[in-house]
């Protein structure tokens, strides 16, 4: 089939749901892929943060491939070595004692609201059910997920609503003490914000919201499916701030793009938990969890986080450097390789001039290009992009 084709076939029967770009991507390796026509291009958006080891890691393949002779899928009703070494894995390497396996970030979201208002009702009483979220934030697609998201655009056309949401505007201390109430069971928070268009808080928020969440006696829950699993130079970006949430959510990178989903939480909130209240059939899957494992050991063993640090360290100052060049970039932010460039214009024809030039980035709206490469990029391909960025904004 050729490219024509296969964008007309797909018109014709997937439902309208994404706005997507004209070319058919048929191949990757490492921070490369290429379309149908045999066209490269460097890709600076990897699933959305997603293939944080690259195209086609061959530790992954290697692994998935062994289990796919082994065992592919067994119900939850029984044990499985794949599931119960991840969950040992991402125990020891976080604050949580205990896992729940899903299959995306929108279902770890879930499964935390659920697991949060499950311990509110035993602990704190049938009355404290509601979450306090942040404007400008993004958990997932689902009826409870964009309830917690808070961001209209999400949830207009789908009302009525869940009961029991908030939301107070990011990185406001005094906002969010002023919004909690006899009612609010916890507090629902990216690290970083990113479809909001990577919102940085300051310094110490995350500290303070902990110190809040303690003295208020309510949970704090990060959403780490977009900072997780090394993005921002630390395996969970909650590590910068010296804090432990209660719960926190994992999905994209977790299995560097094998559908996979987790929700973490301390052994006194997990309790709230037995069997029935919840359950997932693909949840813990072998190939997603033997995926998951490899990816972990890999980030662990190989340097990826110093490597993310200094390579996203070198990114920031180049972005910087052409901030200087062009008075149209009014901002430059990020923290490890989640970085983002705020613009005096739209970006949408950027995103489209840096594609036809072989570079592949995202807009998360608006005015605000993100930059969510894998974590194994050179400081050659950040020179690389750099340089088409430039050329684009030169209108070369
Ligand atoms: C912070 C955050 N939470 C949740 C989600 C939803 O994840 P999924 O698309 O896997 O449901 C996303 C997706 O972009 C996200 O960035």
């Amino acid at each position: 089939m050729n490219e024509q084709h296969i964008m007309a076939l797909a018109g014709e029967n997937i439902m309208n749901t994404y706005r997507r770009f004209p070319i058919v991507l048929t191949k990757g390796k490492g921070a490369r892929v290429w379309d149908i026509n045999g066209k490269e291009y460097l890709d600076f958006v990897a699933g959305i943060a997603v293939c944080n080891l690259g195209h086609s890691h061959p530790r992954v393949i290697a692994a998935l491939k062994e289990q796919l002779d082994k065992l592919t899928h067994v119900s939850n009703l029984y044990y499985t070595e794949p599931q119960a070494c991840l969950a040992e894995l991402l125990v020891k390497n976080s604050f949580a004692d205990k896992v729940f396996f899903c299959n995306s970030g929108a279902e770890a979201n879930e499964a935390a609201i659920k697991l949060a208002r499950k311990y509110a009702h035993e602990n704190m009483g049938p009355d404290k059910f509601e979450l306090i979220t942040m404007k400008d934030s993004f958990h997932g697609r689902t009826m409870a997920t964009i309830t917690a998201t808070g961001q209209e655009k999400f949830q207009f056309g789908f009302t009525p609503l869940l009961d029991g949401f908030m939301y107070v505007p990011f990185n406001d201390l005094q906002a969010l003490e002023n919004a909690i109430s006899g009612k609010t069971c916890g507090i629902l928070l990216e690290p970083i914000q990113g479809e909001g268009g990577v919102n940085i808080p300051d310094e110490n928020y995350l500290a303070r919201v902990r110190e809040i969440c303690d003295r208020h006696g309510i949970l704090l829950i990060v959403d780490e499916v977009q900072t997780g699993i090394g993005r921002t130079g630390k395996l969970f970006a909650y590590e910068h701030s010296g804090i432990k949430p209660d719960i926190m959510t994992l999905a994209k990178a977790l299995a560097n793009g094998f559908p996979v989903g987790a929700m973490l939480a301390t052994d006194k909130i997990a309790k709230a938990f037995v069997p029935g209240n919840h359950a997932s059939t693909f949840g813990g899957n072998p190939l997603a969890m033997t995926a998951a494992e490899t990816v972990l050991k890999t980030i662990l063993q190989e340097g990826i986080l110093e490597h993310c640090e200094k390579t996203g360290g070198y990114f920031l100052a180049q972005l910087k450097k052409l901030q200087q060049k062009h008075p149209v970039i009014r901002e430059v932010r990020g923290r490890g390789l989640m970085l983002a460039m705020k613009l005096d214009m739209e970006t949408s024809d950027m995103v489209h001039a840096c594609l036809n030039r072989g570079l592949l980035i995202n807009s998360t709206g608006g005015k605000i290009l993100r930059f969510v490469p894998p974590l194994i990029i050179t400081t050659q391909d950040i020179d690389q992009a750099i340089k088409v960025l430039d050329n684009v904004m030169e209108g070369q």
